[in-house]
């Protein structure tokens, strides 16, 4: 895997040097109307940061879904320095000093006035206030109920934390990979270029076949750990019933569009069971055999059919 553009790591040795209890201790808190409390900033971090930052393996090891788990910090050390906040790779990130710039899903990146939220919060002592008690984690709140369909508010929360780290315009690996963004419904639906997901038909998206490692290679690109059993049968879910939005609204059929699909030829001409159609123009190199993995490009027909144009070895 390519180096990401620009590496913090190793940057910040003083972050590894000052315990967080002696910084807690040694700095006065700064009380007064000017501070502020975790209480505050909690409900900007679980909008905007929680749905990666959270869970068993949450990037560099940072949970932001607690106040113990901002001062534990990440795998790299403290995250925040009371009374430091210009020292604190949590506003370095949110600024942009720091590289990935945070939340990873941006832009939008946070507001001025939430950045100067949470500065004060930091400079002040990193005081919990009241009503600390941390809302429900939003990862683990959305699975759809029994007959309830899928919706992108059930697998939003999967890309975000499992794919948009890349899948984003300043991604760990710069510019989206393949120009593919999944930081919102509309760029995962895109098929300005190629259709990634084919509303109604799971065989026919390429981001199916990635997911369950059809198509190679298997995403997400950093794993293993692959998705789960259980997200892998939320997101082909989501795709046969239709793609649909957060509304419940069923996403067209993005009739005309280009796919390019990779997968394993079957004995009938079928890729891993999707039946493809072979049009007139539809051109075979070296007339690949049953069982050879093989790249397909092609279109989508009014039926949600692929269309064959040409057919390869890979
Ligand atoms: C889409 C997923 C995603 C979202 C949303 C997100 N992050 Fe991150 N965050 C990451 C990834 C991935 C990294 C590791 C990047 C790297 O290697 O430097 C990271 C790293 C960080 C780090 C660096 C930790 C260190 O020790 O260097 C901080 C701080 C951070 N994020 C804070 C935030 C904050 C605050 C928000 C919300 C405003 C946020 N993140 C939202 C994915 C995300
Ligand atoms: C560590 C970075 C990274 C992560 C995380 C990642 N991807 Fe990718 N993705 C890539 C790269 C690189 C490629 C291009 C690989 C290739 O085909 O050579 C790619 C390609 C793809 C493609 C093919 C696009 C096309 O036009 O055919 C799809 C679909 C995809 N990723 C979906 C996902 C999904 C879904 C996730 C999360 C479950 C994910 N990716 C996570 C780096 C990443």
């Amino acid at each position: 895997m390519p180096a990401r553009p620009t590496s913090t790591a190793g940057k910040y040795p003083d972050r590894h040097t000052l315990p967080l209890l002696v910084c807690l201790l040694a700095v006065a808190p700064v009380q007064g109307q000017n501070a502020a409390s975790y209480a505050e900033v909690a409900p900007i971090l679980q909008e905007r940061c929680v749905m990666c930052h959270s869970g068993s393996t949450p990037p560099l090891g940072l949970g932001l879904d607690s106040l113990a788990a901002i001062l534990k910090g990440s795998s790299k050390g403290p995250v925040v320095k009371a009374g430091d906040p210009a020292g604190s790779e949590l506003i370095r990130r949110l600024k942009g000093s720091s590289q990935p710039r945070m939340p990873m899903t941006g832009p939008p990146f946070l507001a001025d006035q939430e950045i100067a939220l949470i500065e004060r919060w930091i400079g002040g002592g990193l005081q919990a206030g009241t009503a600390a008690k941390t809302p429900p984690s939003v990862v683990e709140a959305v699975r759809p109920r029994a007959g309830e369909p899928v919706t992108y508010l059930h697998v939003a929360p999967i890309f975000a934390r499992r794919c948009a780290k890349c899948h984003t315009d300043n991604g760990l690996m710069g510019p989206p990979p393949e120009g593919l963004r999944l930081t919102s419904y509309e760029a995962t639906l895109a098929a300005f270029d190629r259709a990634r997901v084919v509303p109604g038909h799971a065989e026919a998206s390429e981001l199916v076949r990635r997911v369950r490692g059809q198509a190679r290679p298997r995403m997400p690109f950093d794993g293993p750990p692959w998705l789960s059993a259980e997200e892998i049968s939320l997101i082909e879910q989501w795709v046969d019933q239709g793609a649909r939005n957060a509304e419940g609204t069923v996403a067209p059929l993005p009739v005309g569009a280009r796919v390019r699909l990779h997968g394993t030829l079957n004995p009938d001409s079928r890729l891993d069971g999707l039946d493809l159609v072979f049009g007139r123009r539809a051109r075979s190199d070296k007339n690949p055999a049953p069982g050879s993995y093989v790249q397909v490009r092609g279109s989508v027909d009014e039926m949600g059919r692929v269309i064959v144009e040409r057919l390869r070895s890979r």
